[in-house]
């Protein structure tokens, strides 16, 4: 009989090979029938399969909250720096989102595993927070530069109410606001930031819509499509902040010189750290 080459590629999100394009198993004219939007495209995309509106509509939300933070943020900046040293719109996007990482927006799905662990090992947050510290582990969606109890963050605020008012339960997002509860009392910026309020409510929603078996939610948060949701909102902003420079028609950035301090090598001459 005949012999089949073995494919070098397999895939399973989407096809362009009929008459028409395919995202999973719907056509693209049925996701525009549909009106599935950006979240109903993600979900097929991302999970390959049609999540219901409440859920599609919390993925918009996340990419809308997460959209922009300022251009003083880390991935702003660079992208900022690298637009004003004449670099094109995808090398200034690609060096923001390379500032994507475990302190900044790139934390959720370590919040994800992090809070559902703990909340699932049945530990006590005073008690878990107490371990986690003594093995010298942050606690990831914990803590932010600038916002605080007394400086809510409203993004925050945002997404755990439509958590609390749209999804079946919300048990990881309640024991991150338990430990929230503590770490405040230590210093009042270690607030549940928006990467661990989104990461734990993302959770709750997977693991409550009904859509998803226990196993496919912990390949979600291991696969890193939660840190994924934050790097496609922010592409947004850093897309914006890069069409904003060459509008303003900025120059070449250099850092001023008495905004750094210069410390030389020990014993290698007179300046001293100040
Ligand atoms: N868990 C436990 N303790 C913490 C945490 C945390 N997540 N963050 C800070 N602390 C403690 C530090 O151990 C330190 O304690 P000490 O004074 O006893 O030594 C104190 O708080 C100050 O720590 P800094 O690192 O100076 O705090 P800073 O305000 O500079 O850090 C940051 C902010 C980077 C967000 C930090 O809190 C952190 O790494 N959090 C975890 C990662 C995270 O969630 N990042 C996402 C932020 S939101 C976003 O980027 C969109
Ligand atoms: C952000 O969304 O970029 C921030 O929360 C980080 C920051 O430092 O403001």
């Amino acid at each position: 009989g005949m012999v089949r080459k073995p494919a070098n590629f397999i895939s399973s999100i989407s096809d362009d090979r009929g008459e028409e394009l395919k995202y999973g198993s719907l056509t693209i004219s049925e996701v525009f029938e549909q009106d599935l939007g950006i979240g109903g495209v993600l979900s097929l995309l991302w999970f390959r399969r049609q999540l219901p509106r409440e859920c599609t509509k919390f993925i918009e939300m996340i990419l809308q909250v997460t959209a922009d933070h300022g251009p003083a943020v880390s991935g702003a900046h660079n992208t900022i720096v690298t637009a004003r040293a004449g670099k094109d719109l995808v090398s200034a996007l690609c060096s923001g989102l390379l500032t994507i990482g475990p302190r900044f927006g790139g934390a959720l799905d370590d919040a994800a595993l992090m809070f559902t662990a703990a909340k699932d090992s049945g530990a006590d947050p005073t008690a878990w927070i107490e371990k986690m510290k003594k093995s010298n582990q942050l606690i990831m969606g914990i803590g932010h530069r600038i916002k605080s109890l007394a400086n809510p963050d409203q993004r925050v605020e945002i997404i755990k109410n439509y958590a609390k008012k749209h999804f079946k339960e919300t048990p990881i997002l309640d024991y991150a606001l338990a430990v929230e509860q503590i770490t405040t009392r230590k210093r009042a910026n270690l607030i549940l930031n928006v990467d661990g309020c989104i990461a734990v409510s993302f959770v709750d929603m997977i693991r409550s819509c009904g859509a998803f078996t226990r196993e496919e939610c912990d390949d979600l948060m291991s696969f890193g499509c939660l840190n994924g949701l934050f790097v496609l909102g922010r592409s947004m902003g850093f897309i914006g902040h890069y069409l904003d420079q060459l509008r303003l028609k900025q120059p070449l950035y250099r850092h001023p010189w008495d905004d750094i301090t210069y410390i030389q090598e020990p014993g290698s001459g007179e300046t001293k750290e100040p």
